[in-house]
């Protein structure tokens, strides 16, 4: 949500933001705009409404040369979606970019409209353009302004800020809100994310909670928001440009979930002894005796990413068998749960910056818990509020409907739960054979991308239909929620995804010769149970897509419309194949529908508010 990018240099300013906002357009937004600081102390600013191809056709008439500035992409949260509202906010001293939210936002406007100001959107984030111009008014430079103005804010905010009077520097600040800057040869650059920024340096400095970061062409000085000075060495970004590109795909979203197989080989990569097939505890990330003390785990997640919480708790409760429940962390930190010490906490996010995450890690926390976290961005907020992180090596993910992170935080878990299994010495769990198995499912999950034209024709055949319903059990329980998910997002096709245990319960009134029913039964101990469910559906004459292993469940195929089959592989790494042609389905009929596939409408990437 909201992304920022800051550019200070030798080049043309207005062209660096707009390249970064573009690499940014995933994380959602309704309007866009630059600031930049042009000759004999011009603050120039251009902001539309709309998709970033407003914005350009704006900046090409706008012609501005200079070479610093910062750009931002808005998505609403107070004021509805206009150019007026549009970042970045102006005094035509001041322009301030601002990702957050400032809570008390209304009394500082009261206040600085008592003092002379006028406001021209309905913003919050004015008010901080404001207070920073009050103080540059009363004498102080621009820095002292920037910090006496964040010393009256309260809330979450990463920010950016030029002025006229200062043509040197561009002030960034960060609390609870994501922001990296990156240094490279007589230009530095900030921005929300790393690919915003990663074609021009691989070098990173993360500002921690709390910071400000002065930019100017010959480096970069990091402080607290008391004025004291912070060192802080850079960090070298592995991931490169043609990962964070489209590569000749369609769609970010089609090239992620091809990129699977090198995903889970580089989550797993280094972590397990090939010789032994022992996992290697300090190169996942994780603390033995916190694994060996555990009295319970529980895992805390939003959306695809408690989809994999879900499967964690399998993983937790079959391989390490203690006590564990997976749960919403929006629940959880509005609750008041009953945690403490003895409790694990895995907090599960791609971006480490979901808000609600975020905020029921310092629940647990707050309750004694020691918190564990899986996540894809190095640095960020969730990672840094935890004790250990288990990072999965996905690579940038682009497209806002989360494919490659999802199945890479599974091998995560996997990983986990084999890692609690060889540290507590459980018995009947063979470490070496879980480790056996998911080196080889990279080689299966390449064999299900090759059949992706397969799923292709089976979307032209469903791609008209307005209601889906997926089943699963055990283990293709969270495998249900995520099909059904991946397809609403995309398609914007109401899809469920059910226990097929529930259906009794309820769903089963809804189905009909209409209803396309997804049914997740691969070879398990389930088996029995989800064959009378899809008898069940199809005594109502709905219609079956089954997916199932290969060489196995031959008895039913003559009954089911769909028949899909996966490579056999270990019981609890089904989930990682299986889900793979529910992405590719859902893709499909998308495509078809001609949505918009990577940046789906009312969705963001990194959901930072509430
Ligand atoms: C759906 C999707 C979202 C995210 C959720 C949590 O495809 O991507 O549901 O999973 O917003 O995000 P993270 O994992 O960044 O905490």
């Amino acid at each position: 949500m909201c992304g920022i990018v800051g550019y200070i240099g030798p080049r043309r300013a207005d062209r660096i933001l707009l390249a970064g906002l573009k690499r940014l357009e995933y994380r959602g937004y309704d309007s866009a705009g630059v600031a930049v600081l042009g000759e004999g102390d011009r603050l120039d600013v251009v902001r539309r409404k709309g998709k970033l191809s407003a914005l350009e056709d704006s900046l090409s008439d706008a012609g501005l040369t200079g070479r610093v500035g910062v750009g931002h992409t808005r998505w609403a949260t107070h004021g509805r979606p206009s150019d007026e509202n549009a970042h970045p906010h102006s005094t035509g001293r001041v322009a301030v970019v601002h990702n957050g939210i400032l809570e008390n936002y209304r009394e500082l406007k009261a206040r600085c409209q008592e003092r002379g100001c006028t406001f021209s959107s309905e913003t919050d984030t004015e008010v901080l353009a404001h207070l920073i111009d009050l103080e540059l008014q009363g004498g102080k430079e621009l820095v002292p302004a920037v910090l006496a103005a964040l010393a009256e804010v309260q809330g979450s905010y990463a920010i950016g800020v030029v002025s006229a009077g200062t043509p040197d520097r561009i002030v960034v600040a960060k609390n609870a809100s994501p922001l990296v800057l990156g240094l490279g040869q007589g230009e530095n650059f900030a921005a929300s994310d790393i690919p915003a920024i990663l074609p021009y340096t691989k070098q990173m400095v993360f500002l921690d909670e709390g910071e400000v970061g002065v930019l100017t062409t010959d480096g970069v000085e990091i402080m607290t928001l008391a004025g004291e000075k912070v060192e802080r060495s850079p960090k070298t970004i592995q991931w490169s440009v043609v990962q964070a590109e489209k590569a000749g795909y369609k769609h970010f979203m089609l090239k992620e979930i091809f990129e699977q197989p090198r995903a889970i080989e580089d989550t797993i990569r280094g972590r397990y002894d090939s010789g032994t097939g022992e996992i290697l505890c300090d190169a996942l990330g994780v603390d033995e005796a916190a694994l060996r003390e555990a009295r319970s785990v529980i895992l805390l997640a939003c959306g695809t990413s408690y989809h994999a919480a879900l499967y964690g708790q399998y993983m937790i409760e079959r391989l390490v068998k203690i006590p564990a429940r997976a749960e919403l962390a929006s629940e959880f930190r509005n609750r008041k749960p009953v945690v403490g010490p003895d409790d694990l906490v895995v907090a599960i996010s791609q971006s480490g910056e979901t808000l609600d995450t975020l905020e029921a890690v310092k629940v647990a926390r707050a309750a004694g818990c020691r918190i564990l976290s899986v996540a894809n961005v190095l640095d960020s907020a969730i990672p840094r509020a935890s004790d250990w992180v288990v990072y999965t090596h996905a690579g940038p993910e682009i497209g806002v409907a989360s494919t490659k992170c999802y199945t890479a935080q599974l091998a995560a878990l996997y990983l986990l739960g084999a890692a609690g299994a060889q540290v507590r010495g459980v018995t009947g769990v063979d470490v070496g054979a879980l480790v056996r198995e998911i080196v080889l499912l990279p080689g299966k999950m390449k064999s299900v991308l090759k059949r992706s034209a397969e799923f292709q024709d089976l979307a032209h055949r469903y791609a008209h239909h307005r209601d889906f319903l997926y089943l699963g059990r055990g283990l293709s329980f969270p495998t249900a929620l995520e099909g059904a998910l991946k397809l609403k997002e995309i398609s914007y096709i109401h899809a469920e995804g059910y226990a097929a245990g529930e259906m009794k319960h309820g769903p089963i009134a809804l189905i009909d010769r209409d209803m396309p029913v997804v049914v997740l039964m691969p070879e398990d101990e389930q088996w029995d149970k989800i064959k009378g469910n899809l008898e069940e559906v199809k005594a109502r004459e709905g219609l079956v897509i089954a997916l199932t292993s290969e060489g196995w469940g031959e008895d039913v195929r003559p009954i089911c419309d769909e028949f899909i089959t996966v490579p056999a592989t270990h019981p609890e790494l089904v989930p990682l194949l299986t889900v793979v042609p529910l992405q590719l389905i859902a893709y499909h009929i998308a495509d078809l529908k001609g949505t918009d596939v990577d940046q789906p409408r009312n969705l963001a990437k990194t959901v930072t508010v509430e």
